[in-house]
């Protein structure tokens, strides 16, 4: 998939700018606060139907304009396809290929992109959130099952605590098992997929971080949390966890068992590395997690997703920048930097420069 042009309306610090990318590196320079995360933010929000940096949409208009608008068109396997997004203070309209779409997983997946920023390094080194964040939405992109079953399953779970403050116990004890019962079946779904997916990208994670140290680390992926091989068995033992924490989750006033609250362990060489690894570890093992995330897109889609890499060259020494640009030629790619001679080593690509908002070459 290729990225042809991406169109900003009052969008961010954008009033009104085109891009057009290319096939292969496309570098946006500039300095510091003048719009490149920006543009890569509005690629992936027409991927994914959101946005990492935001709690609202509305932040995503420019101060003093009642809309914003993000439209792109892609070359894809299947065809031309055009996304546009058009952004309200309190609702939004999406639309494929010039039609309205309502629900957002018909609305996600029609262009692909894998997002690496410097704000990756949570993945490897915060609580659990930002890994199921990141598991929920490389998955949310290849599985519209996935995306339905996630978006199901959050409503039921917001009905369920909602029903945990009650202060009528013997009713929500009453009721709590008909919200179990809806709850696994959705639970059982994501946790197959979960399962799924990280049997595919654990190996290409492996490679990708081989790749990058020169074969001097070894990263390793697992699901934490134990499930039995069929969906209707994991369904039964959730139903019993549901059972045996509803005391708890009375107590706590919310469900506190549930794919909401799982996990990936992620080792280095074997050791834990939420607690052990450096700095520069965690950043290739964020990295490679990236960089097996497109090569699943790949697999699974047939596609090859756009791979935005905002701001991260700096960060990496100058063996692991080399080893990423060789990674990289064969796919496109936006990257976001400020000197573009310093991490570039003559690379070929597109240049665009920004400067507040606007494409000055
Ligand atoms: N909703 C908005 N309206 C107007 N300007 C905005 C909006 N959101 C962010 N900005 C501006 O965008 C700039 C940051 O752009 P960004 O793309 O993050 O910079 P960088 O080029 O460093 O990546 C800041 O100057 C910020 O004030
Ligand atoms: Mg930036």
């Amino acid at each position: 998939m290729v990225i042809k042009n991406l169109t900003l309306h009052n969008f961010r610090n954008y009033e009104d700018e085109t891009f057009c990318f290319s096939e292969g590196l496309n570098v946006l320079t500039g300095h510091n606060a003048q719009g490149k995360t920006n543009c890569a933010e509005a690629v992936f929000y027409l991927c994914t139907g959101t946005s990492l940096r935001i709690r609202h949409d509305s932040q995503l208009i420019r101060r003093g304009a009642s809309g914003a608008r993000i439209a792109a068109r892609a070359a894809t396997r299947f065809g031309d396809v055009t996304l546009e997004a058009v952004i309200f203070e309190k609702k939004r309209e999406l639309y494929v290929n010039g039609n309205r779409v309502t629900r957002a997983a018909d609305f996600v997946g029609n262009m692909n992109c894998v997002f690496f920023s410097p704000g990756e390094l949570r993945l490897i080194q915060d609580g659990p959130d930002e890994r199921r964040r990141f598991l929920n939405l490389s998955i949310s992109q290849t599985s519209r099952e996935y995306c339905t079953a996630l978006a199901r399953y959050q409503r039921i779970l917001d009905q369920r605590n909602n029903l945990l403050k009650d202060s009528n116990v013997s009713l929500v004890l009453e009721t709590l098992p008909v919200w179990d019962e809806q709850l696994a079946v959705y639970a059982a779904r994501i946790i197959r997929h979960r399962r799924q997916y990280l049997a595919r990208l654990a190996p290409l994670a492996r490679d990708a971080h081989a790749f990058l140290t020169d074969g001097a680390e070894t990263l390793t992926l697992e699901m934490d949390g134990t499930y039995p091989e069929q969906e209707e068995e994991i369904v039964q033992k959730l139903l019993r966890q549901f059972a045996g924490a509803h005391e708890r989750d009375l107590r706590l006033g919310f469900t506190t068992v549930g794919p909401h609250r799982d996990d990936i362990k992620i080792s280095i060489d074997g050791a834990d590395a939420r607690a052990f690894c450096s700095q520069g570890q965690a950043r290739t093992a964020a990295l490679s997690l990236k960089l097996a995330e497109t090569e699943i897109f790949r697999e699974l889609a047939g596609e090859v997703p756009v791979l935005i890499l905002d701001d991260v060259m700096s960060e990496l020494d100058l063996p692991r920048r080399k080893k990423l640009l060789e990674r990289i030629r064969d796919i496109q790619c936006i990257l976001t930097c400020t000197h573009a001679a310093r991490v570039l080593y003559g690379a070929e690509c597109r240049k665009i420069r920004i400067r507040e908002g606007k494409i000055v070459s």
